[in-house]
C-alpha cells in the first residue's frame, strides 16, 4: 500500500454520513433544512476547530468572487466558511474518497452547492490548471506528506502570480519523541511534522514570500480545555460530535496532540504566504 492509500485508510469511516446525521438528528438539528452552525463541531477536523477558522480567514484577505483552492479540505467545514461569510468560489480536494463525498453531501444540505465543490485528489498532482486561483489552503495536512517540497510547489503553480497560500499546520517546535497515536497517524509511518524553519525555506523555494507567521497554541489550548470541561459535564451520555469524525482511539488521539502543544513540542502555526 502506498503512503497515499494508508493516509486514505486512515480517515476512512465506512458509514459517516449517516453517523454525521444520526448525531445531528439526535442534537435536535432539522436535518432537511441544515444550516452551517448546526455542523459546528463535527465538520472540522483540526486543532481550534471553527474558532481558528474564523481567525484564520481573517488574515487570508478573502472578497466576494475571489476563486479558492482548499487542498486537503476533509468534510468541507473551512470551504463552506470561505464561501459563506466572504462569497469566494471554493474549490476543494481530498484524498479520502468518503469525506469527499460526504462534504458535497452536507454542502448541498445547506444550500451552498453552487458556490462550494469537491473532488478526490491527491494534493501531489493536483488537478487544476495552473494559474487560475486567487487563494490556496491548507488546513492540517502537511503532517500526512512527506514530499513537502512537491506539495508547495504545485500549490504555487495552481496560484496566480500575487496569489495568497495560507496555511494552518501543526508544526514540531523542538527535538522529542511525538506520542502515537496522533488524530492523524495511528503510528509514525504516515505522520511527517516539520519545523517552521522547514516550511519556510521550502516555501520560499517553491516561490512564496512569507508575509505572516503566528503561533495558535493558546487558543487550541484554550477550546482544548473547554471542550473537556464540557465533556466531563455531559458525561458518557454527551454529544460524541468530533469522535464520531475520529474514529478509533479518539480520546487517546486528541489527548496526545493536546498535551505535545502545553508541553511546546508541537504547536499548530499559521502562515500566510505570497506568490512571486
Ligand atoms: C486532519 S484532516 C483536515 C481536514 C480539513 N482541512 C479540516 O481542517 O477540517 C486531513 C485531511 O487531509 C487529507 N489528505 C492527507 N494527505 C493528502 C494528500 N496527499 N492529498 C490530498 N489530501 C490529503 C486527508 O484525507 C484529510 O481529509
Amino acid at each position: 500500500m502506498s503512503t497515499e492509500e494508508k493516509v486514505a485508510s486512515h480517515y476512512t469511516h465506512g458509514s459517516l454520513e449517516t453517523a454525521i446525521l444520526q448525531t445531528l438528528a439526535e442534537n435536535g438539528k432539522d436535518i432537511d433544512n441544515l444550516r452551517l452552525r448546526d455542523l459546528a463541531g463535527v465538520d472540522e477536523f483540526h486543532l481550534g476547530r471553527h474558532a481558528a477558522t474564523v481567525e484564520f480567514a481573517r488574515d487570508l484577505d478573502l472578497a466576494a468572487g475571489l476563486l479558492l483552492a482548499d487542498i486537503g479540505s476533509g468534510l468541507g467545514g473551512p470551504a463552506r466558511h470561505f464561501a459563506d461569510a466572504y462569497g469566494c468560489t471554493v474549490s476543494g480536494i481530498d484524498l479520502t474518497d468518503e469525506f469527499v463525498q460526504v462534504a458535497n453531501s452536507l454542502t448541498a444540505r445547506c444550500g451552498l452547492a453552487d458556490r462550494v465543490s469537491f473532488r478526490q485528489g491527491s494534493a501531489l498532482s493536483l488537478p487544476f490548471e495552473s494559474g487560475g486561483f486567487d487563494r490556496t489552503t491548507l488546513i492540517h495536512v502537511g503532517m500526512n506528506i512527506e514530499d513537502k517540497a512537491t506539495l508547495f510547489g504545485e500549490i504555487r503553480r495552481i496560484l496566480k502570480p500575487g496569489g495568497r497560500f495560507g496555511l494552518y499546520e501543526i508544526m514540531q517546535m523542538r527535538e522529542g519523541t511525538l506520542p502515537y497515536p496522533m488524530p492523524w497517524a495511528m503510528t509514525p509511518e504516515t505522520s511527517f511534522v516539520r519545523s517552521p524553519a522547514i516550511y519556510r525555506q521550502l516555501l520560499e523555494e517553491a516561490g512564496f514570500v512569507v508575509e505572516l507567521e503566528q503561533d495558535r497554541s493558546a487558543l487550541a489550548i484554550r477550546l482544548a480545555h473547554e471542550a473537556r470541561a464540557k465533556a466531563a459535564s455531559a458525561g458518557e451520555g454527551g454529544n460524541p460530535g468530533i469522535r464520531t469524525l475520529m474514529g478509533p482511539r479518539a480520546s487517546e488521539r486528541s489527548g496526545n496532540v493536546n498535551t505535545s502543544v502545553e508541553a511546546g513540542l508541537l504547536a499548530p502555526i499559521e502562515m500566510i504566504a505570497r506568490a512571486v
